[in-house]
């Protein structure tokens, strides 16, 4: 693959060294697909092959990959589904439909509308990551080198700074992501003009709903933070990434918030601010432990001439993130990919959908009810941040009167409730992460009025 179309766009200009080097080299998979297609002896695979007769007791005839009879005690998938490898890239069939997925999410209904097709049309197909962490490490790597600057909100997953600075070396350039309980877009728009001043590309993280504060903008905000970045990008004249952390996508418990993510507004504009979605199954499709998730990038009409060029480039963009995949995990668990295109192929993504909306009423009651409860409490040395959505919810405390950390150890040693302390005083930070998602709604008010006492001890 000579990447002839992607290194003429903008995302190759951002790319880091890894980036511009990473590909899936042909080798093995060059002559496995010719043996395919030529050999009548093929001996290319490293998985062991026979049939089953000659493996299993009263095995048949079937030439099947060789597996131990128990497993299949345990699912109703059959070998051939689970026992395989599937492609660098994930399998085809899940990749496909994780796409109409990402379509149906959009809430572009009418497939006839010009939003419509130019997503449709314009986004990569998924490829298949080691859940979303894998994903964001994979695009962190891509677009960063050693010394480069991202910006992340000072309230942001704490992973985040063991992939950008603990890994990879690069620059968390951290801005107040709240002021006046409204998403602090000046602040982010100075780290922008801040990082334009050093580098050829700015690189920014967001995920809404957000961890560890369950903030979703209004549709209002929203609007402001789209438009903020495009005026920045023509400003500057340099490729803006957002990496789209949607961990949290369908855990929206507002009417006046983005009710999808902001993946799609940013995919629509013509300006280089060009998005990458990090989405997956795990709190998606609460599949916590299934490890997939999926990388999709966003690409701009302006950068091709035609639809020839628009596949070579998509295929470019592919290779390289399969290269990226040979090189750390290889592949992904095959069970899981079929799982998700059983799912949603024979069930429907309607039926799933109505299924997880049981889940999403529970956690929304509880939403409800840990929020009211907050109101209760009127104590000068605690603020609530605005949340909307996601599974948490965040308490600042005054750093003068109450460390977060001494905070957590009396709240648990006095009042036998755990939650998280976020003490990071040089982004100015402290405070505490509630999970509600794991606190039945009977029990929140109790939580509640533990916290309160704890905060009148200081
Ligand atoms: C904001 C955020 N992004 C990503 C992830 C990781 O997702 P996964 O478990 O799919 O790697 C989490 C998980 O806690 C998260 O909170």
């Amino acid at each position: 693959m000579n990447f002839s179309i992607i290194q003429k766009t903008p995302i190759y200009k951002a790319f880091s060294e890894i980036g511009k080097r990473i590909f899936l080299p042909e080798g093995i998979f060059y002559w496995a697909k010719r043996a395919r297609e030529e050999a009548e002896l093929i001996g290319t695979l490293g998985a062991a092959y026979g049939f089953e007769k000659d493996f299993i007791d009263g095995g048949s005839n079937d030439w099947l990959p060789c597996y131990l009879k128990e497993i299949t005690d345990y699912s109703r998938l059959t070998v051939k589904e689970i026992v395989p490898y599937t492609s660098i890239g994930g399998l085809q069939e899940t990749r496909e439909i994780w796409k109409e997925w990402i379509v149906q999410k959009s809430l572009y209904s009418n497939k006839e509308d010009i939003l419509f097709s130019r997503l449709n049309k314009y986004i990569t197909t998924p490829v298949i990551t080691g859940g979303i962490t894998n994903g964001i490490f994979q695009a962190c790597s891509l677009f960063l080198n050693p010394s480069d600057s991202i910006i992340v909100p000072n309230k942001r997953w704490g992973n985040y700074d063991n992939i950008i600075s603990k890994f990879i070396g690069a620059k968390s350039k951290s801005f107040e992501f709240f002021k006046n309980n409204r998403i602090n877009i000046e602040g982010l728009k100075t780290a922008i003009e801040d990082v334009a001043k050093i580098q050829e590309k700015i690189v920014i993280l967001l995920n809404f709903p957000n961890n560890p504060t369950g903030y979703v903008p209004t549709t209002e905000e929203g609007s402001t933070l789209v438009e903020m970045l495009k005026e920045s990008q023509l400003t500057h004249e340099k490729p803006i990434i957002v990496l789209v952390d949607d961990a949290y996508e369908p855990y929206v418990f507002k009417d006046n918030v983005l009710n999808r993510s902001i993946f799609y507004d940013l995919h629509q504009l013509d300006e280089n601010v060009i998005p990458i979605k990090l989405d997956g199954i795990t709190k998606e499709l609460l599949i916590y432990g299934g490890r997939i998730g999926f990388i999709t990038l966003g690409l701009k009409p302006s950068w091709i001439e035609n639809n020839g060029e628009l596949q070579i480039l998509k295929d470019e963009i592919h290779n390289k993130l399969e290269g990226f995949i040979r090189a750390t995990i290889s592949n992904c668990n095959s069970f899981y990919q079929v799982l998700i295109h059983k799912l949603f192929h024979e069930k429907g993504m309607e039926q799933i959908m109505q299924s997880r909306r049981e889940v999403q009423n529970l956690l929304k009651e509880r939403y409800d009810c840990i929020n009211s409860e907050l109101l209760k409490i009127n104590n000068p040395n605690m603020s609530i941040d605005p949340n909307s959505g996601g599974f948490f919810v965040f308490l600042n405390l005054n750093a003068n009167k109450i460390k977060a950390t001494e905070f957590a150890d009396r709240l648990l040693k006095q009042y036998k409730v755990g939650i998280i302390p976020i003490e990071k005083l040089d982004e100015n930070i402290n405070g505490i992460r509630i999970a509600y998602c794991s606190i039945d709604l009977s029990e929140i008010p109790e939580l509640i009025k533990r916290i309160n006492s704890a905060l009148n001890d200081f």
